[in-house]
């Protein structure tokens, strides 16, 4: 069957070759890399892991600046040189083993075409908010679309002599692997099937350009590989080494990362009864995906009569199938109306679609205004479609739920009338999905074995021990290096000397944050389980006279009010009283902690007498019944 293929490659927009390096990168090993700043770093300054605005995204068209591409790192960006690099192929049934010069490959067969890649953890903020998981937050934007050139993987293994027709009968696997001593945990690599990369029509490539010029050095520099309709993880950059063998590849990070697990399974029965390892968890294919772009979070849309606003976005699919529709509700899926396709992917000569399709709605602004939501949803050529509500997994991994905004009418400064946009979880904001308000989503948990969910929802508030030392600021600022790393996260301090050589985000990136205040950075990133392991590394307290540092809130709430606050009424006396007070702030106190700050009704009061009572906290009526001391 002849497919209709593309003529012609798609136009790449003008390369943005960003000049200097970011101030970000100042004090870490990847200083030299140059970076465009506007990326959306989500990882604190190192390692970098950063995201395009998902609007500026769209807007550039269906091919993505090289510069603009979302960038996973686990660790620091090897420096590598085009002269010296090599690839090694070797293993199980390879009958001329070989190392490959840059050079000797680009003397082999090449072929260019568009792939979009997808981080697994594609809109994990979402899931987050939910529940935190064991991955940092993804906005929308880890997806991004290239030119790709390269080696046909099954041409690089022909050239070893290696033949899927005489291969002994067997499971076999090619590994793939990054640089040696590259983090912590031993080299970045996993494998697929060898009878995949053997199959020409599976497009697999050894790549060294993306849109027509030399990778980045963020996106492999070098070489890297390309495993169309893929996840973006086993596209192992810096490719070092591929090896063939009997067994899949025994990375830490093979094993550990890129799975979905079932919801009722935590990280602590993860790693109790190995869950790891079970074969039928791993992620490869992408799954089915769409979010919208345009309208952007808390863009202002003007209520214009006759006014009408183009509604955009993306949606990919994995396993080379075809998106072949995506549709929008602007009633929270009452109903759906088609939206227009993009008309720039096309299918490869063996029928696959490895690139995202981009699309568009017009909507007459009224009609806009008159729903409170606008939802997005795809639907692939098995008639698969996406479902509502996300489905929380431990490493929250491929959320593919609806993409649904809301709105709101309020007026601008200007007195316009105006509808306000809110995405469900940006990065950097607070979306609807935090602030709790309107739609709905399911409550992860609610699923099979939901009671086990239950006591993971919060980080627990730490009793803090009163004969800790107070450790001033200067202080702190000595314990900075390799062999001596102190660290303040929320007023408290660590000595984090002892973990450093296994931090799964390496030794750099806790020791640029050593001897000062390390909060912003390490509330950005971490799971419940790396909150609790802090405990084992306090030694102190940092002094409330520390200047740029906020007294912790647990000390806040463990010792009473401060000396310095003047006697004053007491607000709460005696058992079962109520006060009513007034919500004065809402803050993130932890990935998923919520600090509520109330008044009490005299200016001058304090609460009452702590000793070991507790306070239960009743919102709009509905005690919650969580405990506290009084603060
Ligand atoms: C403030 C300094 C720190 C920074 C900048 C930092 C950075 C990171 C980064 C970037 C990752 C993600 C690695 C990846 O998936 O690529 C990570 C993961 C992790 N880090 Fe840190 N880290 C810091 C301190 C710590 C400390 C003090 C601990 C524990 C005592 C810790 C425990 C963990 C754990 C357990 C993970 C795995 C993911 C999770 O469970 O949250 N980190 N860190």
């Amino acid at each position: 069957m002849a497919f209709n293929t593309s003529p012609v490659l798609p136009t790449v927009p003008p390369p943005i070759h960003p000049s200097f390096t970011d101030a970000h990168d100042e004090d870490t090993v990847d200083k030299w890399v140059h970076r465009l700043p506007d990326m959306i770093r989500l990882t604190g300054r190192h390692p970098f892991n950063a995201e395009p605005d998902t609007k500026a995204l769209v807007n550039q068209g269906f091919i993505t600046p090289a510069a603009m591409h979302y960038v996973r790192n686990h660790g620091p960006v090897p420096q590598l040189s085009w002269e010296s690099h090599r690839i090694t192929v070797s293993g199980v049934g390879v009958p001329q083993p070989h190392t490959f010069s840059m050079d000797e490959l680009l003397s082999l067969p090449q072929r260019t075409l568009p792939v979009t890649l997808v981080c697994a953890g594609n809109r994990r903020k979402e899931v987050n908010v939910h529940r935190k998981s064991k991955g940092f937050n993804w906005g929308a934007g880890a997806v991004s679309n290239s030119l790709w050139t390269g080696v046909p993987l099954h041409v690089l293994l022909e050239q070893c002599g290696l033949n899927a027709r005489d291969l002994p009968p067997g499971s076999y696997w090619v590994n793939f692997d990054g640089p040696d001593g590259e983090l912590p945990k031993g080299v970045y690599g996993t494998s697929i099937p060898l009878r995949k990369a053997l199959d020409p029509a599976q497009d697999v490539l050894v790549a060294h350009k993306q849109n027509h010029e030399p990778l980045m050095p963020d996106h492999g520099f070098p070489v890297r590989m390309i495993i169309p309709g893929y996840i973006g993880g086993r596209m192992i950059k810096w490719l070092t080494r591929i090896t063939i063998s009997h067994e899949p590849s025994q990375s830490f990070y093979h094993y550990h990362d890129n799975r979905v697990l079932p919801s009722s399974v935590d990280q602590e029965r993860a790693d109790r009864e190995d869950w790891w390892r079970k074969p039928e968890y791993i992620i490869n294919d992408l799954n089915l995906n769409s979010a919208i772009t345009h309208p952007s979070h808390n863009e202002e849309i003007p209520l214009l009569e006759n006014g009408t606003y183009k509604i955009q976005g993306y949606a990919y699919c994995g396993g080379g199938r075809r998106v072949h529709r995506v549709e929008v509700s602007l009633d929270d899926g009452q109903s759906w109306e088609l939206v227009e396709m993009s008309k720039e992917e096309y299918p490869t000569e063996h029928g696959r679609f490895w690139s995202w399709r981009l699309w568009h709605l017009d909507v007459d602004v009224l009609r806009l205004a008159s729903g409170k939501s606008v939802a997005c949803r795809a639907w692939d050529d098995s008639q698969n479609t996406q479902p509502r509500d996300l489905t929380w997994n431990v490493l929250g991994m491929m959320n593919n739920s609806w993409f649904r905004l809301k709105t709101s009418l309020h007026r601008n400064t200007q007195q316009q009338l105006v509808l306000h946009v809110h995405h469900p979880a940006p990065i950097g904001s607070l979306g609807w999905m935090e602030k709790g308000t309107g739609v709905t989503a399911m409550a992860p948990g609610k699923e099979q074995g939901g009671a086990q969910h239950v006591e993971e929802k919060s980080i627990p508030v730490r009793e803090i021990r009163k004969d800790l030392p107070a450790i001033s600021s200067t202080e702190l600022a000595r314990h900075k290096s390799r062999t001596d790393c102190w660290i303040a996260i929320k007023g408290l301090v660590y000595n984090v000397t002892p973990y450093l050589k296994e931090h799964p985000g390496g030794v750099g990136a806790i020791v640029m944050n050593g001897g000062k205040d390390a909060t912003e950075d390490f509330e950005a990133i971490h799971s419940r389980t790396a909150w609790r392991m802090l405990d084992k590394y306090l030694v102190g307290v940092l002094s409330p006279s520390s200047p740029g540092t906020s007294s912790p809130p647990s000390l806040r709430t463990s010792g009473g009010a401060p000396a310095s606050i003047p006697a004053a009424k007491v607000a709460l006396q005696g058992k079962g009283k109520k006060l009513k007070c007034k919500l004065l702030e809402k803050e993130y106190a932890a990935p998923d902690v919520l600090r509520l700050k109330f008044a009490l009704p005299h200016g001058n009061a304090t609460l009452g007498e702590t000793g070991d009572e507790a306070v239960h906290a009743c919102l709009q009526g509905r005690c919650q019944g969580s405990r506290g001391t009084p603060g």
